[in-house]
C-alpha cells in the first residue's frame, strides 16, 4: 500500500472517482461533477492548506483518496474515501497508518492527527480504532444530513504525537472529579526522566524490545519471586509479557505508573525491575516496588536502585512521602528497605492473603517522608 500525491492533471479522474462511487454519510451521497469541479477550483483538493493522496494496493491500483488539510496548522485533518468495490477488503486501517505517517514524519513535528466522522458509520470508526486512533469526544446532534434533513451525532477520534512514535494507545482520560483533575494537572507539569542512571546501574522506562530477556529473567527467577509475587506464580507465555510490557509504557507515558528496567551499566545485562507505583499526586506519594533476577542477588543492587528511585521521588517528582509495603515474611525486601532509609511505621495484621491463598498474612509499611530525608 501506499499514498501517491495527485496532481492537477488528474482532474479528471479525481471527478471520476468522486462521482462514481457512493458516499453514504456525506452531505452529498453522489456528487455531481459540478461540485467536485467547483471544489477543486476553490482549492478544496490542492492548496497551501490541503494535498491529496491516491491510496494504491499492492499492484498499484487506486482502491481509495484521502485528502490532508489544515496542513499549516499544528493539527491536521483528513478525510478518507475507499471506492465502493474496494471496501471491506482492510485498505481504510492500512490508508489510515499511511496518512499518520505521512502527517507525524512531516518537518515540523505536528502535534495531533484528528478525524471526524457520522457516529452511525461504523466502518470509518472500525478503521480509526485498527490505526490507533483514540475516540475523544461524542458531539451530540452535530452532523447534518441534508438527505434526511436531520442532524445525527458526531465522533471524534485523534492521535497523538508521542502515541504515534511510541507505538502505544493511550485512552483519554475522563477526568470530571475536583481530586482527580488536580491529579492530572500535576501529572502533566512533571518531567520525568526516562532513563537516568546510578552508580553501577542504568535505570530506563521499559521498551518493547526489552521483552525477551525480561521474560527469561522471571522464568529464571520464578522460584524465588512467587512466594511473594501472584503473578510469578502463573507459568506465563512470551505474549503475556509483550503485553503486560505494553501496558507498562502506556502508563509511563501517561504519567500513572513507573515502572524502570534495571541494567548493568559495565555489561549491559537486564538485572531487574524496581518502579514508582501507586501514584498519588495530590500528595504526590509514591510506592517503590522492585524485583531482581535472582542469578543478580547478593550484589547491593537493589540497594542502590531504590536509593536512586527514591532521590528522583523527591528531588524530581516532588514526593512528601514514599512507600515500600512487603509481607512482614519477606526478609529480603524488608533489608532493602531497612538498608535505604525506610522507617517501619506499622505493621497491618492480616491485610493480605498469601499468594498461594491459605493463609493470612501481615503487612509491613515502611516509609520515607519528605521531612525525613532533609
Ligand atoms: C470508512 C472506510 C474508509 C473504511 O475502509 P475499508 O477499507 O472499507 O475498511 P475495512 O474493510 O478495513 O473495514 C474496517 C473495519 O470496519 C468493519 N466494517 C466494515 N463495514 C462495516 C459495517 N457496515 N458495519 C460494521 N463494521 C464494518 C470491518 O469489518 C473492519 O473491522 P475488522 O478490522 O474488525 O474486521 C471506507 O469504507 C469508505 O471509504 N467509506 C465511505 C467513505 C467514508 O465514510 N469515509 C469516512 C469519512 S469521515
Amino acid at each position: 500500500m501506499q499514498l501517491q500525491e495527485w496532481t492537477m492533471e488528474e482532474q479528471e479522474q479525481l471527478i471520476h472517482f468522486m462521482t462514481t462511487n457512493t458516499w453514504p454519510y456525506d452531505g452529498h451521497t453522489h456528487p455531481g461533477r459540478d461540485i467536485i469541479e467547483k471544489a477543486i477550483e476553490e482549492g478544496g483538493y490542492e492548496s497551501d492548506e490541503v494535498k491529496t493522496f491516491w491510496v494504491e494496493n499492492e499492484k498499484n491500483i487506486k482502491v481509495g483518496i484521502v485528502k490532508i488539510y489544515d496542513l499549516q496548522e499544528d493539527i491536521p485533518l483528513f478525510d478518507l474515501r475507499i471506492a465502493d468495490r474496494s471496501r471491506g477488503q482492510g485498505y481504510g486501517p492500512k490508508a489510515l497508518r499511511l496518512v499518520a505517517k505521512y502527517v507525524f514524519d512531516l518537518p515540523e513535528k505536528k502535534i495531533r492527527l484528528e478525524g471526524h466522522t457520522r457516529q452511525d458509520n461504523l466502518a470509518m470508526r472500525k478503521t480509526f480504532e485498527r490505526a490507533g486512533f483514540v475516540k475523544e469526544a461524542h458531539l451530540r446532534k452535530a452532523w447534518f444530513s441534508p438527505k434526511k434533513n436531520s442532524y445525527y451525532d458526531a465522533v471524534t477520534y485523534g492521535m497523538t504525537r508521542e502515541d504515534f512514535l511510541e507505538g502505544t494507545t493511550t485512552p483519554v482520560v475522563w477526568e470530571d472529579d475536583e481530586k482527580k483533575v488536580e491529579q492530572s494537572l500535576r501529572r502533566s507539569l512533571v518531567e520525568v526522566p526516562d532513563t537516568f542512571e546510578s552508580e553501577r546501574l542504568l535505570i530506563r522506562a521499559p521498551k518493547l524490545e526489552d521483552a525477551p530477556e525480561l521474560w527469561n529473567a522471571v522464568r529464571r527467577s520464578r522460584q524465588a519471586l512467587q512466594h511473594w509475587l501472584p503473578w510469578a506464580r502463573k507459568n506465563l507465555r512470551l505474549e503475556d509479557t509483550e503485553e503486560n510490557l505494553r501496558q507498562a509504557i502506556a502508563h509511563f507515558v501517561t504519567r500513572k505508573d513507573f515502572r524502570l528496567h534495571l541494567y548493568l551499566k559495565e555489561t549491559e545485562q537486564f538485572i531487574g525491575v524496581a518502579g514508582l507505583h501507586r501514584v498519588d499526586w495530590t500528595i504526590p506519594k509514591f510506592e517503590i516496588g522492585f524485583w531482581l533476577d535472582t542469578s543478580f542477588e547478593g550484589n547491593g543492587y537493589m540497594v542502590e536502585a531504590v536509593t536512586r528511585l527514591s532521590e528522583l521521588a523527591f528531588q524530581d517528582l516532588g514526593a512528601r512521602r514514599v512507600e515500600v509495603r512487603c509481607d512482614e515474611k519477606n526478609a529480603k525486601t524488608r533489608n532493602v528497605a531497612e538498608r535505604t532509609g525506610f522507617k517501619l511505621e506499622g505493621i497491618l495484621r492480616n491485610d493480605s492473603i498469601s499468594v498461594d491463598g491459605y493463609s493470612l498474612r501481615n503487612t509491613c509499611i515502611y516509609a520515607k517522608t519528605e521531612e525525613a530525608i532533609e
